[in-house]
């Protein structure tokens, strides 16, 4: 009961930002500039579908040639059909980006990038181990982009001129960072949304680890807002029944990545997350302050990659 309140209170608050009229409102006085990528090489995740495909899409469409990861190779074969021209630039990667040793391969033979996009995100309420006996939504979400991101750099793929944007999500706004709730170890104790919610807010932190590298990659962290996806569909289908008009569709999602690539603005100490083009808060409620800090969680993530190789 408690808990269904407090979900109409997170929603009721960020009914007007989230939803396609935030978009509208703060983008309305924007042309849709038809932004330059060309000369550049993307790596994006979760490119099949929802927000990914529209990204990729959009980096296409600019002139760059991109990197699509994703497990369903019919659906990149779709996403390849819908690229036009585009297509002679895109290559269609098949991994399951739930598997650290998967990632770390395909990592060290990579190319360089000019732009990563860490897109790929799950909310799963069953829970589930990976092959490598990690929770799937905690490996796909955050142990999987962090060892690929430090293997990307091992082998020179990610630079001081690379940009790395996170997906991260307004779920942030209702998570303080705890350690101990980012991996649930057993079924028992597994909150599919209360995960994702940690997962996100991680995201944040990690972005302010990856900026605080000297000679390193920059990073931003941004929220797509909330979009019509095969993701909400199945994972929030009871919010989805409520608000379904009122969803951003995919390009709507997709816009501030490809703005933060074509702008890239300068990354501030203060951090933030950025939705429709403007650097919002990182904290909406007091209660999300004074988690973990960035340091730990890279600490952290840093010996469960080690533990399972
Ligand atoms: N939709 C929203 O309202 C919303 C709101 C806030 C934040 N976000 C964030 O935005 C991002 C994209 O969300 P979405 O709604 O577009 O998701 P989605 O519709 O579920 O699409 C997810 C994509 O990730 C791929 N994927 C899933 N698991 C994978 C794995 N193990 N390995 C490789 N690829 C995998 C899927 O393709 P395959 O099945 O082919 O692998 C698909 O292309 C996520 O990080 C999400 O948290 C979304």
């Amino acid at each position: 009961m408690l808990k269904t309140l407090a979900s109409l209170v997170f929603y009721a608050r960020f009914l007007g930002p989230f939803s396609t009229f935030g978009h509208r409102r703060r983008l309305a006085a924007r042309p849709a500039a038809p932004f330059d990528f060309r000369g550049q090489r993307w790596c994006v995740t979760g490119a099949s579908g929802g927000i990914g495909r529209a990204i990729v899409l959009g980096a296409l469409h600019g002139g760059a040639e991109v990197h699509a990861l994703a497990r369903d190779a019919a659906k990149l074969e779709a996403l390849r059909r819908d690229a036009g021209e585009g297509a002679r630039r895109l290559h269609a990667v098949p991994l399951d980006l739930s598997r650290v040793a998967a990632a770390e391969a395909w990592a060290a033979h990579a190319p360089r990038f000019d732009v990563l996009v860490h897109n790929v995100g799950v909310m799963l309420h069953a829970h589930t181990l990976t092959s490598e006996g990690v929770e799937t939504s905690f490996a796909t979400n955050l142990l999987v982009p962090f060892a690929m991101t430090s293997a990307l750099r091992e082998a020179g793929a990610l630079d001081a001129g690379s940009l790395i944007i996170s997906m991260s999500s307004g779920g942030a706004y209702g998570a303080k960072l705890d350690l101990d709730a980012l991996e649930a170890r057993d079924a028992a104790h597994h909150d599919g949304f209360m995960a994702y919610a940690q997962h996100k807010r991680a995201q944040i932190e990690l972005t302010r680890a990856w900026n605080a590298q000297a000679h390193g990659p920059r990073a931003q962290v941004m929220h797509p807002g909330w979009v019509d996806t095969d993701g909400v569909r199945s994972s929030l289908p009871g919010f989805r029944r409520v608000l379904r008009r009122v969803l951003r569709n995919g390009e709507q999602g997709a816009d501030t990545a490809l703005w933060l690539a074509a702008t890239r603005p300068e990354p501030r100490p203060e951090g933030g997350i950025w939705l429709d083009r403007h650097r919002d808060t990182e904290h909406a409620f007091a209660m999300t302050r004074g988690g973990a800090s960035a340091e730990a969680l890279v600490a952290f993530l840093r010996q469960r990659a080690s533990s399972i190789r």
